[in-house]
C-alpha cells in the first residue's frame, strides 16, 4: 500500500518558472510515488484576498489546467476543490473547540504574514483560523505525509499537534502526518529578487513567446558590468541563474567563462535565455492548447471526478470524528 501524500495550493494568481522548477516537478514525482490528493485551497486563499476575490474561480480553473499540462493525472492523483467538501469545514470547525488560542497566535508564520502583508487588514478570525483550516485539509484525507516548503514547517507541526490533542481526548484515530521537506530551488525573477508574483518580475507558464522576449530583454543583470567592454559576474546575474535551467550545461559554461571575458553581450545573452525558456515552455503550452481545445470545461471535469473519488473518504472520517466527540452515537 502506497503512502497517502496531501498538498494544497492557493488560487492566488497563475503559475510562473518559480513553481515550475519547484512545486510542479515535485507533484510529478510525488504522484509516481504516493497516493497522492492534490487540492485547490480556495477558501485558504479567501483569508487573504478576500477583498478582492472575484478571479478566485478563474485561477482556480487555470491552475488546475496547468496541472494537467505539466502532466499531474487525475487517474494517478485525486483533483479536487476545498470548498467543494463540506466536510472540510465541519472538521474546521470541529478542531476549532480544542485548538487553544495561543497556539495560532504564537504561529511564526502568522506573525510574519500580518508583518509582511500589511496593507490589507488581517485581523480576521479567518486568518487566525488559517493553520486549523489547514489541519482539516489534511486530517479529512487522513495523510500520512505532507510535501512542504520551509515556510510551511510551522503549519505542519500544528497540524500534528491537533491530532494529537484530539486523539488524547477522544481516543487514537487521527495520523500525525509527516512534512515531506522539500528543497524548492530559489528563481530570480527578472528583477533579480525571488520570482513571485507579489514582486510584479514573473514569467508566468502560459506568456506568450513576445511577452517572454520583453520580459527577458528588460531583466537586470550583473550591476558591475556597465559597459559591454566590462567583464561581468554571472554568478551575480539572475540572467545567468535561469540560464543555468533553462540552457544546456556546456552552452551554460560557454557563456559564464564569455561573459567573465566579456566575449558575450548582455543583450545576446538575453536573446539565447528567451528562446531556451520559449522551447522549455513549448511542449507545455502546446498540451495545455490541446487539453483546453479539446475540452473547453477540462478543469470542472476533473474536479468533479476527483470530488466524487474522495467524497466517501471525507464522509466516513465526519462520521467517526462527530460520533467521537459526542455529536452522534
Ligand atoms: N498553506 C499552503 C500554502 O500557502 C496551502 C495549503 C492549504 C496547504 N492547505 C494545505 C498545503 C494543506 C499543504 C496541505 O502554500
Ligand atoms: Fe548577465 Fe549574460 Fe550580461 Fe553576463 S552577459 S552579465 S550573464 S546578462
Amino acid at each position: 500500500m502506497k503512502k497517502r501524500a496531501l498538498t494544497g495550493y492557493r488560487p492566488t494568481g497563475y503559475l510562473h518558472l518559480g513553481h515550475y522548477h519547484g512545486v510542479l516537478k515535485n507533484m510529478l514525482q510525488l504522484q509516481e510515488n504516493y497516493d497522492c490528493y492534490f487540492f485547490v485551497a480556495d477558501w485558504h486563499a479567501l483569508t487573504t484576498d478576500y477583498e478582492d476575490p472575484v478571479k478566485i474561480s478563474d485561477y482556480t480553473r487555470h491552475l488546475v489546467t496547468d496541472w494537467l499540462a505539466a502532466g499531474i493525472s487525475p487517474e494517478k492523483a485525486t483533483i479536487y476543490r476545498q470548498s467543494d467538501l463540506p466536510e472540510v469545514a465541519v472538521l474546521a470547525l470541529l478542531f476549532g473547540m480544542i485548538t487553544p488560542l495561543g497556539w495560532l497566535e504564537r504561529n511564526p508564520t502568522y506573525k510574519e504574514q500580518l508583518r509582511e502583508l500589511k496593507k490589507r487588514h488581517l485581523q480576521t478570525y479567518g486568518f487566525l483560523g488559517y493553520p486549523v483550516l489547514q489541519a482539516a485539509d489534511i486530517l479529512i484525507v487522513l495523510a500520512d505525509v505532507v510535501p512542504v516548503g520551509e515556510d510551511q514547517v510551522p503549519h505542519l507541526e500544528l497540524t500534528r499537534e491537533i491530532a494529537r490533542r484530539f486523539n488524547s481526548l477522544y481516543g487514537n484515530y487521527f495520523p500525525e502526518p509527516e512534512a515531506l521537506l522539500s528543497e524548492f530551488p530559489r528563481i530570480p525573477g527578472t528583477d533579480g529578487r525571488k520570482m513571485s508574483k507579489s514582486y510584479d518580475n514573473a514569467i508566468y507558464l502560459t506568456d506568450s513567446p513576445e511577452t517572454i522576449r520583453t520580459k527577458v530583454a528588460g531583466m537586470f543583470t550583473d550591476p558591475r558590468r556597465i559597459y559591454r567592454k566590462d567583464p561581468g559576474h554571472p554568478e551575480e546575474c539572475p540572467v545567468f541563474a535561469l540560464h543555468q535551467f533553462h540552457t544546456e550545461k556546456a552552452e551554460a559554461e560557454n557563456i559564464k567563462e564569455d561573459c567573465k571575458k566579456a566575449l558575450i553581450g548582455c543583450k545576446e545573452c538575453k536573446a539565447k535565455l528567451a528562446e531556451n525558456i520559449i522551447e522549455d515552455l513549448c511542449p507545455f503550452q502546446e498540451r495545455r492548447r490541446a487539453i483546453i481545445e479539446k475540452a473547453p470545461d477540462i478543469a470542472e471535469v476533473v474536479l468533479n471526478e476527483g470530488l466524487k473519488k474522495v467524497k466517501p473518504l471525507v464522509e466516513k472520517v465526519i462520521t467517526e470524528t462527530e460520533t467521537r466527540m459526542g455529536l452522534k452515537k
